[in-house]
């Protein structure tokens, strides 16, 4: 079952062959230097790189993976969630080869593909799962209770965790995207040297809200400069984060008690982050869990994860009409 995997929900053009669950061939585009001096993704930009870049680095991906269009037995494309002119770039060249080569396309979500991520190092026996899904646009844990089957048992009211990560990144002028500065600082830092608010953690549900704690960071460093004092970044930006991550491990181990799960997966960009993967390891192994995540590159956005939902969705004998458009809101399950 050779796949072939195209991503371009966001600002990564990203192209994969997987053979099931083997990863042949995993190839990313960044567009960081495009969108860099903007401080964030600007969606235009974004669909003229992906123009740019998806042709050429579809034929190395399959010089990569030592194949031609001929032997895919599957074309697979992110069509939600995402902007929607950059999933359109993917999905236009995905139905052409799936056209040209007679190989089913096949439509992925772009959750699925981060949580089914974890499936290229630890194997398809995943299920039954609680996953926490955290990226630069969603928040949420889901119930996996068989493969492709998801339940959504809540997520954020606000803002994203990435969002507040790149948010508070900027505010301390560590650039775009944050997130993985903000990681770096915080390692200097002492988790513990500001208390932010905990939203949410005792609101009885699974539901995330972060806007306030951005909010609480702000408003930290003005009464302190308006009290002449100096705030170190290092400390600011690893209690922030404690804060996130002591909420969403939290809430991942009740939600996965209260489902009975021994498995917890993590998928998305934000399950780049040092102290979360640390922490959550940490719970798990107290509570008895088995807790998964992919390796650093598989975390953020790319291909392969998108060739393996494809593969996995394929070998069920599912199929996407060539009519299929793009969803930039498209839903779990
Ligand atoms: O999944 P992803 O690559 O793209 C989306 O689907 O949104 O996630 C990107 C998000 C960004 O907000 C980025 O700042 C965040 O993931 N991120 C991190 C880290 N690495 C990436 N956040 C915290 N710590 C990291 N190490
Ligand atoms: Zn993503």
């Amino acid at each position: 079952m050779r796949v072939l995997g195209i991503e371009t929900s966001c600002d990564e053009t990203a192209v994969a062959v997987v053979d099931r669950e083997t990863v042949l061939a995993n190839l990313i585009a960044s567009q960081v230097d495009v969108h860099e001096r903007f401080g964030g993704v600007v969606p235009e930009l974004a669909s003229r790189a992906h123009v740019e870049a998806l042709t050429p680095l579809i034929d190395v991906a399959l010089e990569t993976a030592g194949c031609g269009f001929r032997d895919l037995d599957g074309v697979a494309v992110t069509v939600g969630p995402g902007l929607v002119g950059a999933l359109l770039v993917g999905m236009a060249a995905a139905k052409s080869i799936a056209l040209g080569t007679g190989a089913p396309l096949i439509g992925v979500n772009h959750l699925e593909g981060h949580i089914l991520a974890n499936a290229v190092e630890h194997g398809p026996e995943l299920t039954p799962a609680v996953c926490l899904v955290v990226s630069g646009g969603h928040t949420m844990l889901v119930h996996m209770p068989e493969p492709l089957r998801y339940e959504l048992l809540g997520q954020t009211v606000d803002d994203a965790a990435g969002e507040a990560f790149d948010k508070i990144a900027r505010f301390l002028g560590l650039g775009f995207p944050g997130g993985p500065a903000l990681d770096r600082l915080a390692r200097d830092g002492d988790p513990n040297a500001i208390r932010f608010p905990r939203a949410m953690a005792d609101s009885g549900d699974f539901d995330f809200s972060l806007s306030g704690l951005k909010t609480a960071v702000l408003r930290h460093v003005e009464a302190e400069r308006q009290a002449g004092r100096d705030v170190d970044p290092a400390d600011l930006a690893a209690s922030f984060q404690e804060a996130i991550v002591d909420v969403q491990v939290a809430k991942t181990i009740d939600a996965a008690r209260e489902r009975r799960v021994e498995t917890v997966l993590l998928g998305g960009g934000v399950v780049a982050n040092t102290r979360l993967r640390e922490r959550m390891e940490k719970a798990g192994a107290e509570a008895g869990l088995r807790v998964l995540f992919p390796s650093m590159d598989l975390c953020t956005d790319n291909g392969a994860m998108i060739a393996v939902a494809g593969a996995w969705r394929l070998l069920r004998g599912e199929r996407t009409s060539h009519g299929v458009g793009a969803d930039p809101s498209l839903e779990l399950g």
